[in-house]
């Protein structure tokens, strides 16, 4: 029997390492769906158009390491409002979601439109300013050149087009347990994770 964990949020409330570690953590696959999006982003700044991108991607096309720039980042958030570009990734995420041994899936509308009957559903949040601080920082380390302010008004430009869109607007699901990151380290956000998961067991 699968065991899918649904954890959603915006952009860098830390969703992405606590997935990984509560995928870790119980032995389950992990799949990060913010990069089905950045690839596609990316095909579309190298000039493919965004619907036949999303209906030719496939699971070689995600090298995270080559879609983590913030230019990708806001062509993700982009393409992500095309409704017919979501529905062309649906299959890929729901049979990850299914394979056997259970399967983390981190993203924006996993616990809404992906994965509704999701066994656990974490809604994972900070505020838009620990948000932009931890993604400053990181960008800081990877050498980048940039600021705050621009990284914070990076963050709120993602953040209103992903609640905004029409088409799986990035929300909280009704039966979501929410974890709100902002005073708390990594351990302690994995630690909560776990223990919410734990209780779905
Ligand atoms: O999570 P990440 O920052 O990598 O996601 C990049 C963009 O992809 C998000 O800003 C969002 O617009 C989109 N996305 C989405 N649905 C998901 C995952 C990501 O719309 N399940």
């Amino acid at each position: 029997m699968s065991f899918t964990i649904a954890i959603d949020g915006p952009a860098a409330a830390g969703k992405g390492t606590i997935s990984r570690a509560v995928a870790a953590h119980f032995g389950f696959a992990h799949l990060d769906t913010g990069l089905l999006y950045r690839a596609v982003g990316a095909e579309m700044l190298a000039g493919t158009e965004p619907v036949a991108a999303a209906r030719a991607l496939r699971a070689e096309d995600l090298d995270a390491a080559a879609l983590r720039s913030p230019e990708v980042a806001q062509a993700a958030s982009k393409v992500a409002a095309i409704g017919d570009v979501r529905a062309a990734l649906v299959d890929f995420q729901r049979a990850f979601a299914a394979r056997a041994g259970g399967a983390v899936l981190d993203g924006r509308d996993i616990g809404t439109v992906i994965c509704p009957d999701a066994a656990a559903k974490l809604f994972v949040t900070a505020s838009a300013e620990v948000r932009a601080e931890r993604r400053y920082r990181e960008l800081l380390e990877a050498g980048a050149d940039t600021n705050f302010a621009a990284v914070l008004a990076d963050v709120r430009e993602r953040d209103a087009r992903d609640m905004g869109r029409v088409d799986a607007p990035l929300r909280a699901a009704a039966d979501a347990v929410e974890l709100d990151t902002s005073a708390m380290d990594i351990d302690e956000a994995v630690a909560a994770a776990i223990a919410v998961v734990e209780t779905a067991m």
